[in-house]
């Protein structure tokens, strides 16, 4: 059910680790699983990420989009990393199966987040970066059950 691409990502994983003196950190949870994701830039003068990595308490599918959503961000600037959304991540690694697209959601919230530490410990902007959410699923309605 998964892509050669997600398997390759998912048993090899890219950029696993921290990066000590980050210029940016972004920490997100996703409360449908429960699963955390933390992402660490290291951003130069000219706003170009010289460096991703990533640790997660995620699953497999988790591993392999945050694997292949810290290879596209390496190498650009902070305002073209906006591009890396989910549905691009998901894309680059051939897909996912549906149940699993929320997982690929912890990838690009925490690339946010990290982006959005970088911009307020450095006073700039980033055009269509929005403060983070804590959580992925906050705001959402709470899905109340019938019976
Ligand atoms: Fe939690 Fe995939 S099930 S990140």
């Amino acid at each position: 059910m998964y892509s050669e691409k997600v398997m390759d990502h998912f048993n090899n994983p890219r950029n696993v680790g921290e990066i000590e003196n980050a210029s940016g950190v972004g920490t997100v949870g996703n409360a449908k699983c429960g699963d955390i994701m933390r992402i660490y830039l290291d951003i130069d003068e000219n706003h170009v990420i010289k460096d991703c990595k990533f640790k997660t308490f995620g699953c497999g599918a988790a591993v392999a989009t945050s694997s292949m959503a810290t290879e596209l961000v390496k190498g650009k600037t902070v305002e073209e990393a906006m591009q890396v959304t989910n549905k691009a991540v998901m894309e680059a690694l051939d897909g996912l199966p549906p149940v699993k697209v929320h997982c690929s959601l912890l990838a690009e919230e925490a690339i946010h987040a990290a982006l959005w530490d970088y911009a307020q410990k450095n006073g700039i902007t980033i055009e269509g970066l929005e403060k983070p959410k804590s959580d992925i699923h906050e705001g959402e309605e709470e899905q109340q059950e019938e019976y």
